[in-house]
């Protein structure tokens, strides 16, 4: 997110407008949170992970009159447009304050990837870089020890991070919400791959499906497997950001500012083939519903035994 919000500010800058941060998000908007950023504010902030300007869940946006005070708020300090980041809730409070008349631009910033209308959003190349380099450390020790592994990941409801970083670890399995499992299933692929000769059987699990302990629990009701889990948490959501995340948003930030400077609100930004895209937000939130790439699934069945 930082890296998003460097590239907002210096394109502005370069634009001639002047640029205001909002600290905590939503609930800093209406608190009235907000301090004019200077090219030197974003200085040395394109290799930090997180947000300088801090983040907060805010339901209360949700409401007429947390919407009301915000937008007082953004003409008090003579604020003309606004660039959200962040997911689904995020994009909501855009559209609200899009309707009520105030121009918004929403970018896709969530390690989950779940987000409607792009391919990719900020975050979730440094997430998968990140679970990544852990399994590679497990797998180590599940190969010396011979073991059984559940490695439960994040992403919401979403499978993305756990296709992605199975296929990429070579996992023995997948679980995510978008497929059902047969746990009697997953019990004889283990055996099987011992049977094959396999040193360890990795399974990545979405935390979307169930927590790790948990789908251990059944496993070893199944038989004596000693499940070995970790639950990896917050280490995902954290660490410098990849040169992908980075450039993505660098080209999400500049491409807001465009699109505010033309006058343009009520609208999200994506990428999609490798192109930035603009859409409007309310046919987004809508129509449209983020579907993860389940060719990984496949594939991964395909080649990991
Ligand atoms: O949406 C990002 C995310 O990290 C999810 O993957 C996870 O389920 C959730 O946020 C955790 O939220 P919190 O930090 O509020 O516990």
């Amino acid at each position: 997110m930082n890296a998003a919000i460097r590239a907002v500010v210096r394109k502005a800058l370069h634009e001639g407008m002047e640029v205001y941060g909002i600290n905590y998000g939503y609930a800093g908007l209406v608190a009235g949170d907000i301090r004019k950023l200077t090219r030197r504010d974003v200085g040395d902030m394109i290799q930090r992970g997180g947000t300088f300007l801090y983040s907060a869940r805010y339901p209360q946006f949700a409401t007429e009159e947390g919407q009301l005070k915000g937008i007082e708020q953004l003409k008090r300090f003579g604020i003309e447009g606004l660039v959200v980041i962040g997911g689904d809730g995020s994009y909501r409070g855009a559209y609200a304050l899009t309707k009520r008349g105030f121009p918004c631009v929403g970018i896709p910033g969530t390690i989950d990837n779940d987000i409607a209308g792009t391919d990719y959003t900020i975050g979730f190349d440094t997430t998968i870089n990140t679970v990544l380099d852990a399994l590679d450390r497990i797998r180590d020790t599940a190969t010396s020890h011979v073991r059984t592994f559940v490695i439960e990941v994040m992403g919401r409801d979403a499978g993305d991070i756990a296709l992605w970083t199975g296929v990429a670890s070579g996992a023995e399995q997948i679980i995510v919400p978008e497929k059902g499992f047969d746990i009697t299933e997953v019990a004889n692929n283990i055996r099987e791959g011992k049977e094959k000769g396999k040193k360890h059987s990795i399974i990545i699990l979405a935390e979307g499906v169930m927590g790790g302990n948990e789908f251990a629990e059944k496993l070893d009701a199944i038989d004596n497997f000693h499940v070995r889990v970790t639950v990896l948490g917050h280490v995902q959501r954290g660490g410098s950001p990849t040169a992908r995340d980075r450039v993505l948003a660098s080209q999400f930030g500049a491409k807001a500012v465009d699109v505010l400077k033309e006058g343009q609100g009520g609208v999200c930004l994506g990428i999609n083939n490798e192109k930035i895209i603009v859409r409007d937000i309310v046919e987004t939130l809508d129509n449209m519903t983020h579907t993860p790439n389940m060719d990984l699934f496949k594939l991964n069945e395909e080649i990991s035994n």
